[in-house]
């Protein structure tokens, strides 16, 4: 089946007492356990809900197996932890989702884990290897500036030092990069963004092959940040319009990203759809489309940010991403708020960087939104 038809279709737990066509909402928390293959219980990532829309994923991300968590930090950091000890070494790209960074500055050291944060290159990354690196992870497109990483190369880099590997995909979504088919071992996903698309939900998504999932679903039951079933409901009921929404954003996206680059009050746009991006080939490689996420630079000297935001009407300054509505936010002051000031300015993240996550309206409605605010 094509990305459209998995969307609506796969993982249906269609109900045949009633023959209803969604899967029902299964509230027990409570299985009786005689008889049955498994103890079914919410935290064991195993009941109804939570399965059918793992299915769903796993399929739309070509994955074996999977497990869908209560935020998106809750997958990124029981993913890594359940394969991490004490003396190990994990390489990070530097320009990823602050929180993401955050978690490894704040986290790791105590536990006695070492990390190395460098750019995005296959070369860099390989160097950046020790005896001890038993994990890569990166983040295509990244998270503000939309930097792209050579996924294939990273993978390989990886895979002949025998080091796992871990993708934040979230930008991307599954319906315009597979990672696991690009040989990368782990993908994460924040489902609060594209996967969940109508900001009402908080989740989070691990897949892998059966083998690593089942090592992850180990630790994942003590760390306990399991998915309740009205929001997998939610998810479930999400995803079946995923590929129809993502398909308008990405196209949204990239008629704003040309228009934005002809604008006199905008110093730079950052989009990988766009053929001034210097990684332009690498993601018309490995992406089916350029997504729905873009970043934009003001002219300091010619429009202050603040009241920039201000002056808009239809797109609201928010937190957050992959939403059906256009939103904008400043990552220094949102996303990248707990990056140290140097940080940000070694990764290019100036308070005159914008980001737009960009919904499914019409996108001369939000070019004229941005224009009179530019104006
Ligand atoms: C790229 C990316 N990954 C992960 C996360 C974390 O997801 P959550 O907020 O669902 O925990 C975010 C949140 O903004 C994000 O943008």
């Amino acid at each position: 089946m094509k990305k459209d038809t998995q969307c609506v279709h796969s993982g249906t737990l269609a109900d045949p007492k009633t023959r209803g066509v969604n899967t029902p909402i299964f509230t027990s928390s409570v299985f009786e356990y005689l008889g049955m293959p498994e103890n079914v219980y919410p935290r064991y990532f195993n009941t109804p809900n939570q399965k059918a829309i793992i299915e769903k994923l796993c399929t739309l991300e070509n994955a074996e197996n999977g497990l869908v968590f209560s935020s998106g930090m809750a997958a990124i950091s029981t993913a890594i932890f359940s394969f991490l000890q004490s003396g190990d070494h994990v390489i990070l790209q530097r320009d990823i989702y602050g929180g993401t960074h955050h978690f490894a500055s704040a986290e790791f050291e105590r536990f006695g884990i070492k990390h190395s944060f460098v750019s995005n290159k296959a070369t860099d990354i390989e160097r950046a290897i020790q005896p001890n690196t038993k994990i890569i992870y990166i983040e295509s497109p990244s998270n503000p500036l939309l930097l792209i990483t050579d996924i294939e190369a990273v993978a390989q880099v990886a895979k002949s030092r025998k080091i796992m590997t871990v993708i934040d995909n979230t930008f991307a979504t599954p319906i315009n990069q597979n990672p696991l088919d690009l040989g990368i071992d782990i993908v994460v996903h924040s489902g609060t963004k594209y996967i969940g698309g109508h900001s009402d939900i908080c989740c989070g998504v691990a897949l892998a092959s059966d083998e690593l999932i089942a090592t992850i679903k180990k630790s994942a039951a003590n760390f306990g940040g399991s998915l309740n079933a009205f929001t997998c409901y939610l998810v479930e009921r999400s995803l079946k319009t995923l590929a129809i929404r993502v398909a308008k954003q990405n196209a949204n996206a990239h008629t704003i990203a040309r228009h934005l680059e002809t604008n006199v009050n905008i110093e730079r746009v950052y989009y990988p759809g766009l053929e001034t991006h210097a990684d332009y080939e690498v993601a018309a490689k490995q992406m089916k489309d350029f997504g729905g996420m873009l970043s934009f630079e003001l002219k300091g000297q010619r429009v202050e940010s603040p009241r920039f935001l201000n002056k808009l009407e239809l797109i609201k300054p928010a937190l957050s991403l992959g939403g059906v509505e256009t939103i904008i936010c400043s990552p220094a002051q949102t996303s990248h708020l707990k990056m140290s000031d140097d940080d940000r300015a070694d990764l290019g993240i100036t308070d005159h960087l914008l980001r737009l996550s960009v919904g499914i309206e019409d996108p001369d409605d939000l070019i004229a939104d941005i224009e009179n605010a530019l104006e």
